[in-house]
């Protein structure tokens, strides 16, 4: 009895020494350190009311004001640490990303599909991502040039046919699908093409509405149609695999990835980052190329200067004549600061989301195992330390001075940094020197601000005319 109660006394003492030296070795004792200012509002429903009943932007930039750079909250469910600093922000992306992993609600997981590259950390996130970010590097992505070039006229042409006024967000969501569609799948036979954008519309539908069981709701709808892009998606891989064709795409990628112990990716695991893929790159494009033509639209001479910029390139390739040249789009300087301005002013991806793996020391601050933190890039992009007169809208800015390390994170930063920011910013370039060159536009509602849905975009998505500029003959 004796001999088994010293046994049980050694056991708890070395259990206990070995949960003290791991907490040591993630340099953290919990008891030394508190948690950060804030409040943690009502049991339950935490401060979810106010973040959603006042524009979150005042939400995050309040708390800002009062409790500095780095507060706590509780927001839908789960208790939070914001952080508004360019340090926080590089210690939780960056040099500490190891301490955090990807955190998506399990509904959404659900639609995207669970293998899709930002819910994984560790190889296989590294192996997906050299794939896709090998598909969309400069090297791939300039050749797409004339592809996309047609996509933004035959848009643009479309619009200006139907005299109707459109919805500038609603119709550059389509441009960005296309144009996603052309970086994985290269060309594509217009029956796949139009079944996957049919099931594609009704899974991006529900992916914001109130996850339920209940048949017929949006959220069912669109579990339905993801197991049919599942079906068709599998069908458009064996379809590939019979052909034996070795294309540059994104999905010739996939399909000849092979890791070190010879294993391939299954369809599943393609399927899911393909539509991973289609929605990180569809509403961040449609809303910043939609705020950018906004801006343009505010600033008669500034639209002028810019459609100066493009007409020089217009005048070299005779008149239009001639397809945009890669090395064209990389020199636009005037063009590119607008793009740039309008990705801070919206900053379209305002925070993101990690979890802590442990217990987490920041700035003698406690940031406990599982609980959320939330680098909030809007509120930095806004901060006028850093952006003077944050609110004005001054490509200028970019002019001379590059911002300061980790300020300027549109496209996040470390390990999960976006991979499509080249083709993003490069269907904007294409779309805007076709746009001022000959065609104009103007807005047609009065109501101005921002709405969420959930990315910030002008009012009612920005509803504009379009027509043909008349050309003078020479
Ligand atoms: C203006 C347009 C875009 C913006 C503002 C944007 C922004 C971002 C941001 C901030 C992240 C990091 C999120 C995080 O750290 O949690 C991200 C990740 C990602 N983006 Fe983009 N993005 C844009 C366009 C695109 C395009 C065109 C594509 C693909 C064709 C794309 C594909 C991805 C992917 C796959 C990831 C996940 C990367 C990973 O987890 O390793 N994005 N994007």
């Amino acid at each position: 009895m004796e001999i088994a109660s010293i046994l049980l006394y050694i056991i708890l003492f070395l259990s206990t020494l070995l949960s003290l030296l791991k907490k040591q070795k993630n340099g953290i004792h919990f008891k030394k350190f508190k948690l950060p200012p804030g409040s943690m509002g009502w049991p339950y429903v935490g401060e979810t009311l106010q973040l959603y009943s006042e524009d979150p932007n005042i939400f995050f930039v309040t708390k800002q004001k009062r409790y500095g750079e780095i507060f706590k909250t509780h927001i839908l469910g789960c208790p939070c640490v914001m952080l508004a600093s360019p340090e926080a922000a590089r210690f939780v992306l960056v040099t500490h990303a190891h301490l955090f992993k990807p955190t998506y609600p399990k509904s959404k997981e659900r639609l995207i599909g669970p293998h899709a590259l930002f819910f994984h950390r560790g190889g296989y996130h590294a192996r997906l991502r050299r794939l896709v970010q090998n598909s969309l590097a400069p090297q791939t992505i300039k050749k797409l040039i004339p592809d996309i070039q047609g996509i933004a006229v035959s848009t643009l042409e479309s619009w200006a046919a139907s005299g109707q006024g459109v919805n500038t967000f609603y119709e550059m969501k389509k441009l960005s699908f296309d144009v996603g569609i052309l970086s994985i799948f290269g060309h594509m036979e217009r029956g796949f093409r139009e079944m996957l954008e049919e099931n594609y519309r009704k899974v991006d539908k529900g992916y914001n509405s109130f996850p339920t069981n209940i048949p017929g709701t949006a959220y069912q709808q669109a579990i339905l149609a993801r197991k049919r892009l599942n079906r068709i998606l599998g069908e458009i891989i064996s379809s590939r695999k019979e052909k034996r064709l070795l294309e540059k795409d994104m999905l010739g990628h996939f399909l000849s990835f092979k890791d070190e112990n010879d294993k391939k990716l299954s369809d599943e695991q393609i399927a899911d980052n393909i539509i991973g893929v289609l929605f990180a790159a569809q509403d961040t494009t449609a809303s910043v190329i939609t705020w950018v033509l906004k801006f343009l639209h505010d600033d008669p001479q500034l639209l002028e200067a810019v459609k100066a910029e493009q007409m020089a390139i217009y005048d070299t390739n005779n008149g239009g004549k001639m397809p945009l040249t890669w090395e064209q789009t990389r020199s636009m300087p005037l063009t590119h600061r607008v793009v740039m301005e309008s990705l801070r002013m919206a900053s379209i991806i305002s925070f993101t989301f990690r979890e802590a793996v442990v217990d987490v020391e920041y700035k003698g601050y406690l940031i406990p195992k599982g609980w959320k933190v939330m680098p909030l890039f809007r509120n930095i992009h806004h901060n006028p330390e850093f952006f003077p007169n944050p609110q004005e809208f001054d490509p200028s800015r970019f002019e001379q001075v590059a911002p300061k390390a980790n300020t300027f994170m549109p496209f996040g930063n470390g390990v999960h940094a976006c991979p499509g920011n080249e083709l993003a910013k490069l269907e904007a370039l294409i779309l805007i020197h076709h746009l001022v060159t000959n065609f104009r536009w103007e807005v047609v509602s009065s109501k101005s601000g921002i709405q969420y849905g959930p990315f910030p975009v002008p009012q009612q998505g920005l509803p504009a005319r379009f027509w043909k500029e008349p050309k003078q003959s020479q």
